[in-house]
């Protein structure tokens, strides 16, 4: 090789630099050196111009002999350097299939979900159909309907997130009452629930803005009272236990005529008073015989039939279910406090 390339030391010591190159990107560079525009091979070919032709053919034999074993060394030593850096680098990344893999974060059912899905079973298999409504109501649906006209005082316990009219974030799920009526057309008998969000402007350690209320409602001829009572009871025990209780209390509803309020026995001292409910009684929904106006509403005719409806807090039946006394942590989304709920199961 030194031979062919005669006297030309510039090519020897290129050659002698590219061996002794260290990297793919030192052998790039040597490249350009050499070989590029500006490179020494190039200047020295551009250089042959000025040449007599004898000379610069014999000139040209030697730079083309200089250029191709350069080209040569380049090619070679970059191959070399590339395998040892891919090697090196498969060793540094080498995957250890032995270490422990990283557990996944497997997410827990929220207490809210759970109780809602129990609630919804327990009235599926009592004869209900669960419906949906829209939790963006009218005011019409949120209270006309449901005989809470504009003045009426029982709209200050719902103040509510007042949107563009004539919307309002529903405050109750009771205009689900209507809807499902007037989606019925008439048909008997109804029995219908929901469970859904609902928004208030209430914000302490047993409310929150926004929370989850179960309604029940029934339209048959003959409905009463008892009718009201047993598919509490029944919805009492299947939760709570056999040995529940319920009461019915009289109170006032605006869409239902008698309204009562439902307390169960206290779960915790099964009656006998305690620390929590004082009397052995709690309080868990509001109920009632809907009111006229409302069947009306509904398109129903209160002279030919009747109904019971109720309303149940979602998170009141969580909170005495799983002990809690705090709501808001519900709504927090702290997983410490949501894995607790595993010791449940499959609630
Ligand atoms: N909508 C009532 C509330 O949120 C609860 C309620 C009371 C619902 C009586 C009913 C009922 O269906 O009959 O305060």
């Amino acid at each position: 090789m030194a031979r062919r390339m005669g006297s030309e030391e510039w090519a020897t010591a290129a050659l002698a630099e590219i061996a002794a190159a260290k990297t793919v990107a030192d052998v790039e560079a040597l490249r350009v050196q050499y070989l590029g525009r500006q490179g020494r091979v190039t200047r020295e070919l551009r250089a042959m111009a000025g040449l007599p032709p004898d000379e610069r053919r014999a000139r040209g034999a030697v730079l083309n002999a200089c250029k191709a074993d350069i080209e040569q060394a380049l090619a070679q030593q970059r191959e070399v350097l590339t395998r040892a850096e891919q090697a090196q680098r498969l060793e540094a990344e080498r995957l250890d299939m032995t270490l422990p893999g990283v557990p996944p974060a497997w997410g827990t059912m929220h207490p809210i979900t759970r109780v809602r899905r129990r609630l919804a079973d327990v009235m599926v298999r009592l004869g209900f159909t669960i419906r949906t409504g829209p939790e963006l109501e009218t005011e019409w649906y949120n209270f006309e309907a449901l005989n809470m006209p504009a003045e009426h005082p029982a709209r200050e316990m719902h103040d509510t997130f007042y949107l563009e009219a004539p919307y309002v974030l529903r405050t109750h799920t009771s205009p689900f009452q209507i809807r499902a009526m007037r989606e019925a057309g008439g048909e008997l008998p109804l029995r219908v629930a929901t469970l859904g969000f609902t928004y208030r402007r209430d914000d302490d350690a047993t409310h929150t803005p926004q929370f989850m209320q179960m309604e029940g409602l029934v339209v048959d001829r003959g409905i009463g009272l008892p009718d009201l009572k047993g598919v509490v009871l029944a919805v009492v025990r299947d939760v709570f236990g056999p040995t529940e209780r319920v009461r019915l209390r009289p109170s006032f509803f605006p869409f239902t005529e008698p309204s009562a309020e439902v307390d169960m026995s206290c779960p915790l001292c099964l009656g006998a008073g305690c620390r929590v409910c004082h009397t052995g009684w709690i309080e868990v929904l509001g109920s009632g015989l809907v009111h006229p106006r409302v069947l009306e509403a509904g398109g129903y005719d209160p002279r030919e039939v009747s109904g019971f409806a109720f309303g149940w807090g979602v998170e009141r039946v969580a909170m005495l279910l799983y002990g809690l006394d705090e709501l808001r942590p519900l709504y927090q989304n702290d997983v410490r406090f949501l894995q607790a709920f595993d010791a449940w199961g499959a609630w």
